[in-house]
């Protein structure tokens, strides 16, 4: 399987990339973003790309692709609508729009969260946004469509979040997980857990088209905690 992954510099993207290095059935993994991972390997491919509204001039790179896991996304803290829908819809409309046109035996992932509102008129701005995207994802050309809505992602294996605010909450947070895990199964995941789902999904598909915290750690059982 060949897979092309956006966000691969995120928290998200970081574990769903070691996943898929690990995975002997991806052959090659092409991430695309506007910066390097820092990372080497043999079945990795780093494009760096400046506009991500505009993808024309590469579009000879991202064919020939099975899948794409877009866990590319931003926080909604201190922007407007617009600034948000910018990113959020448009640039991912952009790229799955491109990727669809190059690849229509694709399966696309889109990472959005717990919480989104597929009716398009719920009072979160994120949330509105992120349904809106969801729904229009799901009406373009690809073999499938999934959209992972997980709660709180615990980051394994060394993986650190990006902005300094969010690396302290987790530090905070983050050795509480065991307990998060006993008490609200359905609402926490893990970095390593969205990574194996997502390949599995691409690869076997999956019952449903819109995937809930719950139906992500069905997908991939977690391994049991010591101890627990
Ligand atoms: N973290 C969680 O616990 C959690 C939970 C539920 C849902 N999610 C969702 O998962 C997605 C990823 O979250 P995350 O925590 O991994 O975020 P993150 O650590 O902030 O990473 C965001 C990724 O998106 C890229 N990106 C952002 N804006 C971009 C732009 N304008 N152009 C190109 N690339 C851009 C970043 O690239 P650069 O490195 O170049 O900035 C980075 O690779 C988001 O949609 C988020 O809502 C996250």
């Amino acid at each position: 399987m060949k897979v092309i992954l956006l966000g691969a510099t995120g928290m998200v993207g970081q574990g769903v990339l070691r996943e898929c290095l690990r995975d002997p059935a991806v052959e090659q993994v092409l991430t695309l973003g506007r910066s390097t991972t820092g990372q080497k390997h043999e079945k990795l491919i780093e494009l760096i790309h400046k506009n991500f509204f505009d993808f024309s001039s590469i579009e000879h790179e991202l064919t020939g692709y099975d899948a794409c896991f877009f866990c590319l996304g931003t926080s909604s803290a201190g922007m407007s609508e617009q600034e948000y829908r910018r990113i959020t819809y448009d640039l991912t409309m952009a790229a799955a729009g491109t990727l669809a046109r190059c690849n229509p035996g694709m399966t696309f992932i889109y990472v959005s969260g717990a919480g989104t509102d597929s009716t398009g008129t719920g009072r979160m701005m994120w949330a509105r946004v992120k349904g809106e995207t969801e729904n229009a994802l799901l009406e373009l050309p690809f073999r499938a469509a999934y959209m992972f809505r997980p709660g709180y992602i615990q980051p394994l294996h060394g993986i650190v979040p990006k902005t300094r605010w969010l690396k302290r909450f987790y530090d905070m947070v983050g050795p509480l997980y065991p307990l998060w895990k006993r008490l609200l199964p359905g609402y926490v995941t893990t970095s390593e857990q969205m990574g194996r789902a997502m390949l599995h999904a691409a690869r076997h598909g999956a019952r449903k088209h819109v995937l809930e915290n719950r139906d992500i750690n069905e997908l991939c059982p977690p391994p049991p905690l010591p101890g627990l």
